[in-house]
């Protein structure tokens, strides 16, 4: 996601679950292969197993970006055919490419003969006047064709015209069913189901269901205790037990270290922990003492410390 899913969030994420697949914010692909911001792909050997998303519409470059996705370490590329942003619909990425199926798997084809990893593609079920039900079936029997095994279906449309790309988030109806009626149409894609999950019980249900994953975007965000912490043993049947949400602030804190030892400000860091104790004792005490003080020069691990303590005299 966008301006959230940086380095320093999945490797905080990565704290709550060993097992959970994280994404990184979508990447150019004309900004790799054009541009030569590789800087965009670095990433931490702590945050495996991490997906490199990708957005573009030009498979010899999507190939390029992709094979140096692939040198860098990452476990797998995604492309991005569901973002609804003006600044990506006019260079032809995100959820526009929902109209030309062929293109998106040309572009697929590209990027897997290109280099190793699986190339999984997130979409939309449609946009504007298309039907779902008729242009679904269509592009997800194209790209499977190019090659594509995996699949995550944001189960809502895009209205590009009009809507925000917050708005494209809320305002279309969810259609899960139409996603498990693809899985049916389509048993050996791995399909995963997006839109507006905010707990595990969800998940269980839509995995019971016959589906295959499911991704989380903005509860993992704001409340990522409620949908990670437990994750590994829900989901994926881990024995051992859950760390607790303390454990994982102390856990974060040599990567802080590391990060202020490096020239980098607490608050790049601690501003997507924010949301750790959502919905317990000291939460809001949490939130503020790490909001208020994590810009003051010299920020860094004790003031963690502090607001942890909060916490713990919340509780108490
Ligand atoms: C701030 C923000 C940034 C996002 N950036 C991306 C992105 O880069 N790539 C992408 O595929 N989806 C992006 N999304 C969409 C989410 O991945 C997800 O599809 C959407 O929020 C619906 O799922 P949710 O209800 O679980 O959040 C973004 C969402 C938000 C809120």
């Amino acid at each position: 996601m966008m301006d959230w899913t940086d380095r320093h969030c999945r490797t905080f994420h990565r704290q709550l679950s060993r097992r959970a697949l994280l994404y990184t914010e979508m990447v150019t692909a004309p900004a790799l292969v054009r541009g030569g911001a590789t800087h965009l792909l670095d990433f931490g050997s702590q945050e495996h197993p991490v997906a490199l998303q990708l957005g573009g519409s030009e498979p010899g470059e999507l190939a390029r970006a992709a094979r140096m996705g692939a040198d860098h370490g990452y476990d797998e590329i995604n492309l991005n055919v569901g973002c609804p942003s003006d600044r990506v619909q006019s260079g032809r990425f995100g959820a526009v490419l929902m109209r030309e199926p062929e293109l998106v798997a040309e572009c697929c084809a590209g990027m897997i003969a290109a280099q190793p990893l699986p190339v999984t593609v997130k979409c939309r079920i449609g946009v504007d006047d298309q039907r779902p039900d008729d242009v679904l079936p269509d592009f997800l029997s194209k790209i499977r064709a190019a090659g594509v095994r995996r699949v995550t279906i944001h189960a809502r449309m895009a209205w590009l015209q009009g809507l925000s790309p917050k708005e494209n988030r809320d305002v279309p109806p969810l259609d899960y069913d139409l996603v498990h009626r693809m899985k049916a149409e389509f048993p050996d894609l791995h399909v995963s189901i997006n839109g507006g999950i905010t707990d595990l019980d969800q998940v269980e249900t839509h995995l019971a269901r016959g589906l295959d994953g499911v991704m989380i975007g903005r509860a993992a965000y704001h409340d990522p205790a409620m949908v990670l912490l437990e994750a590994d043993q829900r989901i994926f049947g881990e024995t051992g037990p859950a760390p607790t949400r303390e454990e994982v602030v102390h856990a974060m804190l040599p990567y802080i270290d590391r990060h202020i030892a490096a020239g980098g400000k607490l608050g790049q860091v601690t501003r997507h922990m924010l949301g750790l104790f959502t919905g317990q004792p000291g939460a809001r005490r949490w939130r503020r003492v790490l909001s208020e003080g994590a810009s003051r020069p010299g920020a860094d691990r004790e003031l963690v410390l502090e607001a942890l303590g909060e916490v713990t005299r919340a509780a108490a």
